[in-house]
């Protein structure tokens, strides 16, 4: 009895070391090839960081090298008030893009541009309605955006929604947009993606034109493409 109790132990004193021993070769390996396996911690970040980018990564590509399914439905409230939905704006191809009034340089920017587009484009620009979606609710009331969106194209539309409205449609386009406060900041920023989508009167994408592009390389993406 005590004979089989000690060779127990030592049976398991071996396995523990050769257990201990395998794991040490496992990370010896692992620093050696330098694939050091990331943590749970270590992994969210990387997630976080890479959300930016969702787009430039997607796996499922239409003809065009878009993301295949972005886009789609969506139920809002336009800068009057309005109910709308995608169906509103059936009769017409889209340049949509995502922001809030109170983005001190890219949403300006990009609304600008968006602008200079539909100059541009001239006789073209009467099939596109622009559309400019809020990417920050809590302050984007109507009225806020009514008068936001005053200057920059005529055309231009402007939605927002409740946080449920914004979250869903945001989902679809793949949007990537989250709150930053500060204690040196008075109220708050949103860091979000800044891509303008070209989009067909039935809700496909047609193109994704990342910040960088200038007004006239979506200008002459635009007519290459007969709308
Ligand atoms: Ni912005």
């Amino acid at each position: 009895m005590k004979n089989r109790l000690a060779r127990c132990t030592i049976f398991l004193i071996i396995g523990a070391g050769i257990g201990l021993g395998i794991n040490h070769y496992k990370k010896q390996k692992e620093l050696d090839s330098g694939v050091i396996p990331l943590s749970a911690d270590d992994q969210a970040t990387a997630t976080i960081l890479k959300a930016p980018v969702t787009i430039e990564e997607e796996e499922a590509t239409d003809e065009n090298n878009n993301p295949a399914g972005l886009g789609g439905a969506f139920s809002l409230t336009d800068q009057n008030g309005k109910a709308v939905t995608e169906k509103d704006y059936s009769s017409s191809y889209k340049l949509v893009f995502f922001g809030f009034t109170f983005c001190p340089a890219v949403c300006p920017t990009e609304l600008q541009k968006v602008t200079l587009v539909m100059n541009e484009l001239g006789k073209a620009s009467s099939k596109i309605q622009p559309i400019f979606i809020t990417v920050d609710p809590e302050r984007d009331t109507p009225e806020q955006i009514k008068g936001y969106i005053k200057q920059f194209h005529p055309k231009l539309v402007g939605l927002t929604g409740n946080a449920e409205q914004i979250k869903s449609v945001t989902d679809a386009y793949r949007v990537y947009a989250t709150k930053v406060e500060n204690e040196h900041m008075e109220g708050y920023m949103m860091d979000h993606s800044a891509y303008l989508y070209l989009m067909s009167p039935d809700d496909k994408l047609i193109a994704v034109y990342p910040s960088k592009d200038k007004v006239t390389d979506i200008v002459e993406d635009i007519k290459k493409r007969n709308l």
